[in-house]
């Protein structure tokens, strides 16, 4: 399926001329998105350093797990509130990008992953060191391909 004039009637949506026709409103959308990056990765390296031993050691993991879990939730919809309107302003530049169909494939993923695989891993008592450290190093390099590839949309 020819995914191009889907792209190209969602860079014609209100939302989409609003944020590509001010000169403000695309800068200030993407400094909330950075915001929400920073957000992410605070709440994301404090559990996945503990599983890798690092960090706040002398907390348990279930315990951070389950305080950051909050800030993670909100990070994520900060992310999507705020990329959805960046993506509508420049829809059809993202449709010719590598960086962004590499982003939208990651980004599941990572999702994915951090909910359903990393969460119990952490709230298990009995998780082995070597799977715990494993699955802290899964989850840093999945966040960090979609951050990467974010950054890259814009050398596009
Ligand atoms: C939690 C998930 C996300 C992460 C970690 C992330 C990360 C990033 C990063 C690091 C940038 C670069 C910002 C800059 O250069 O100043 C970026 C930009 C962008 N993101 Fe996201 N993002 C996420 C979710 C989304 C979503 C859901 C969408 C929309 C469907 C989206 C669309 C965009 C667009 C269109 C840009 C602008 C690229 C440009 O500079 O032209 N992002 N993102």
């Amino acid at each position: 399926m020819e995914l191009l004039p889907l792209f190209e009637s969602l860079e014609s949506t209100g939302l989409g001329l609003m944020v590509r026709e001010s000169v403000w409103l695309f800068p200030v959308i993407e400094a909330v998105h950075l915001l929400g990056l920073s957000l992410l990765g605070g709440a994301v390296l404090l559990v996945d350093l503990r599983l890798l031993n690092r960090g706040l050691v002398g907390t348990p993991v279930q315990a951070l797990a389950t305080h950051t879990r909050p800030w993670l939730i909100a990070a994520v919809v900060v992310m999507f509130l705020t990329g959805v309107p960046l993506f509508l302003s420049e829809a059809v530049k993202c449709y010719y990008s590598p960086s962004f169909w590499v982003k939208m494939l990651t980004l599941p993923i990572a999702l994915g992953f951090t909910f359903f695989v990393r969460q119990r891993v952490a709230e298990s008592e009995t998780t082995p060191r070597g799977i715990a450290a494993m699955t802290g190093a899964t989850s840093i390099a999945l966040w960090v391909i979609v951050a990467a590839a974010g950054r890259w949309i814009g050398f596009s």
